[in-house]
């Protein structure tokens, strides 16, 4: 699950997101715009400011607080629910904040890739992750550069465009809209292409869990016992 938050209206954002709880995955915050102050139950807490990013493993619950730290100006960024394998659901919550100048970087033939998660053309990204093995690459392509990527055929992959328009093949990609890539045998890998204003984009890929998936709100589990336990947990005051 992906949400792409953004607006220049300091009403929109300044209530935050106060303490709300979170079991069985991990949030994957990335800003681009904007300064969030974060806090929770495990008494962490960081500052997550443009071109950073929050990583953050709810596992067996976390109740945390996301909030904007800035009056005016905008607010603009990512964030990715990215699944635990059933086996990791209960795990220890687990957090890190990754600056931005510990995103490592590549750039070539007018592409600069900042490598979060996974890697790409040789440069091994912030974060590594086993059973998901994500892929986030946040693309800046100048005008008409394009970028390939090989991707396991049988991963999921999607292209979100946030500046600019590219294509994908013949399948033109606009500003605000999302590609999902096929994953089926054959589709090896994807190259894209900026159009005439040049394109920013984020692309992000992972193996699937292949679990059943039970959601309700901030709990992502793979059954609704599950999911009752969690909300019961948490009116017992357990993922404090
Ligand atoms: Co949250």
């Amino acid at each position: 699950m992906l949400d792409a938050f953004g607006t220049d209206n300091p009403g929109d954002y300044i209530g935050g997101f106060p303490d709300h709880p979170h079991r069985g995955f991990e949030t994957v915050t990335y800003m681009l715009q904007g300064r969030m102050r974060h806090r929770d139950s495990a008494g962490n807490q960081g500052l997550l400011v443009p071109g950073g990013v929050q990583w953050m493993t709810a596992g067996r619950g976390v109740i945390h607080s996301e909030m904007p730290e800035q009056q005016d100006g905008a607010m603009e960024g990512f964030q990715l629910w990215l699944n635990l394998p059933a086996r990791d659901k209960m795990c220890a919550p687990w957090y890190r904040d990754i600056a931005p100048e510990a995103i490592p970087e590549w750039r070539g033939g007018g592409v600069t890739a900042r490598v979060i998660a996974g890697a790409t053309q040789g440069v091994a990204g912030a974060m590594q992750r086993a059973a998901t093995e994500p892929l986030y690459l946040d693309l800046h392509l100048d005008a008409g550069a394009g970028f390939a990527q090989p991707l396991p055929a049988w991963h999921n992959a999607f292209v979100y465009v946030y500046r600019g328009a590219l294509s994908i093949g013949d399948t033109a990609v606009p500003r605000q809209r999302m590609a999902i890539l096929a994953n089926e045998a054959g589709r090896d890998g994807i190259a894209l292409r900026a159009g005439p204003e040049g394109a920013r984009a984020i692309l992000v890929a992972g193996q699937p869990l292949g679990e059943p998936i039970a959601q309700y709100g901030p709990f992502v589990m793979n059954t609704n016992d599950e999911i009752f336990q969690a909300v019961a947990d948490f009116r017992a005051g357990k993922l404090a």
